[in-house]
């Protein structure tokens, strides 16, 4: 008989990936240094209208630097500094770091036949600075930074040409780090593009982003090019991980009224769903015609071909990474709702949350539902690659940073996961989000601060970049060395 109490335990493998995770574009500034391109990142302004501006009309991926100010382009200066930042990561034990790789360092206009030894230069360095603590490094291959050529001249992802472009991107690194990176990931937040398409395909009002047509062709482009990665990755390495991303948003509806209870559930189809099934299951969800039918789609218009179909298959990916940050309610049968604000979705307020400095809905049970239901649906190990509390930080006269609320958001969280362990779901790792603060993606402000590790910089690009460890550093630090007991 098997003894189903005792293999139930709150207790995180031993092997557990503690660590945290950034993106190229928000962190490493630099933007123009060793021949790198822009890249759509760079053509972002400051400010908290940044996607509002990035999906408008007069947006067409332009820089004007006379006019805007673009934080991007400087980060916090990691490109240079990046032993000092690692070295606090090691300080704080970290087992893993989620990093990106910048496309276009790589490839700067995004067509090339060559890589930019240049680039690959930089990645070579970071690497082994991981390596040299024993940091193992988890790399984003994609994330919100497509070369701006690729936007401006060639449609963005709904332009089959850019699964060649990608492919060869992905197999350059894959090539050059495969025996000393396992973990990657081929997409960051791959699904957001339901409602942001600017920075994950590239796609604004000027190319097509109004039609829902293009947005699941540049989908289908990406899980094609996806597929090909994995392939790619397992043919010279067969230890190699290779993940999709996906914003994961836990959604609760309003009430029991069936209305909005079948609402709730198309949107869980939708946003959550619709891309694991396909790069988790290899195929598009029973679900796919309705979803076309809702979203207007010409599926005439559409080009997936057979072979498409069968790399799909055949390639999927080996985990699943998601970020969590908040959870949503849906409610289509009330007038007078009030809205919430959220990570690239919003939703309806929930009474029973509390909110972050940028209305952002805590909730630590909704990470333990997330787990419950991604593991319960796919049976694959799951990877939270993203999660944390954007928050205003103070800086005391004596150089300190009393995070205490980043602290406690943490700590419930980690509380969830431990339960969800419990629960069963097959848990890798846990990497929090702007581990050393950085350049945040919806506002574009510094001040939006994530980290463990304060950088001092504002939203106008004053500041010494000076790094300080806050409050939260050291009692991180414990979370790990105890493997999550000391939470
Ligand atoms: C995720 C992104 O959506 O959330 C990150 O993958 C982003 O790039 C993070 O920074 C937090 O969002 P924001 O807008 O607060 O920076």
């Amino acid at each position: 008989m098997v003894d189903f109490k005792a293999i139930s335990s709150e207790a995180f493998p031993t092997n557990f990936l503690w660590g945290g995770a950034t993106a190229a574009n928000q962190l490493e500034g630099a933007w123009r240094k060793d021949g790198k391109g822009p890249s759509i990142a760079d053509a972002l302004p400051g400010g908290k209208q940044r996607l509002t501006f990035a999906s408008s009309k007069d947006f067409n991926g332009q820089i004007d630097e006379k006019r805007y100010q673009y934080p991007n382009h400087r980060g916090i200066e990691h490109y240079q500094r990046f032993k000092e930042d690692i070295k606090l990561f090691a300080e704080m034990g970290f087992k893993c770091y989620r990093f990106s790789i910048a496309w276009s360092r790589i490839f700067p206009q995004g067509d090339e036949i060559e890589p930019n030894e240049a680039g690959l230069k930089f990645y070579d360095q970071l690497i082994d600075e991981c390596l040299k603590y024993q940091i193992e490094p988890v790399i984003t291959i994609s994330h919100y930074e497509l070369p701006l050529n690729l936007v401006k001249n060639y449609g963005g992802w709904k332009n089959r040409q850019l699964i060649t472009f990608y492919e060869r991107f992905a197999k350059v690194v894959l090539q050059r780090y495969k025996q000393k990176v396992r973990y990657w990931m081929t997409f960051n937040e791959i699904n957001s593009a339901f409602h942001f398409p600017i920075m994950s395909q590239g796609l604004m009002p000027s190319n097509g982003s109004n039609d829902y047509t293009n947005i699941f062709q540049a989908w289908h482009n990406q899980f094609v090019a996806s597929a090909l990665a994995v392939k790619f990755g397992h043919q010279v390495n067969s230890n190699l991980q290779i993940g999709c991303m996906i914003l994961y948003a836990t959604i609760y509806a309003v009430d029991a009224n069936p209305k909005n209870q079948w609402a709730n559930l198309k949107q869980i189809q939708d946003f959550n769903f619709f891309c694991t099934d396909v790069q988790v299951r290899g195929e598009y969800p029973a679900s796919t015609a309705r979803i076309f039918h809702d979203y207007q789609v010409d599926s005439q218009r559409l080009k997936i071909t057979e072979q498409d179909l069968q790399l799909l298959k055949k390639y999927p990916v080996d985990y699943i990474g998601f970020s969590y940050y908040m959870s949503s309610v849906t409610d289509v049968t009330h007038q007078d709702t009030v809205k919430s604000a959220g990570n690239l979705i919003g939703g309806v307020s929930n009474q029973f949350l509390q909110t972050s400095d940028w209305g952002w809905q805590i909730d630590p049970t909704g990470l333990r539902i997330a787990l419950n239901e991604l593991y319960g649906r796919y049976q694959k190990p799951l990877f939270i690659v993203e999660n944390g509390l954007g928050a205003f930080d103070k800086l005391t006269t004596d150089h300190k940073i009393h995070d205490d609320y980043r602290i406690d958001y943490l700590k419930k969280h980690i509380h969830a996961m431990a339960k969800a362990v419990a629960d069963g779901v097959n848990l890798m790792g846990y990497t929090p989000w702007g581990c050393i603060d950085l350049v945040s993606a919806s506002t574009g402000q510094m001040s939006k601060r994530y980290g463990f590790i304060y950088v001092d910089l504002d939203d106008n690009g004053k500041g010494s970049l000076q790094r300080i460890p806050k409050d939260s550093f050291y009692w991180y630090q414990k979370v790990i060395e105890s493997n999550g007991k000391g939470v």
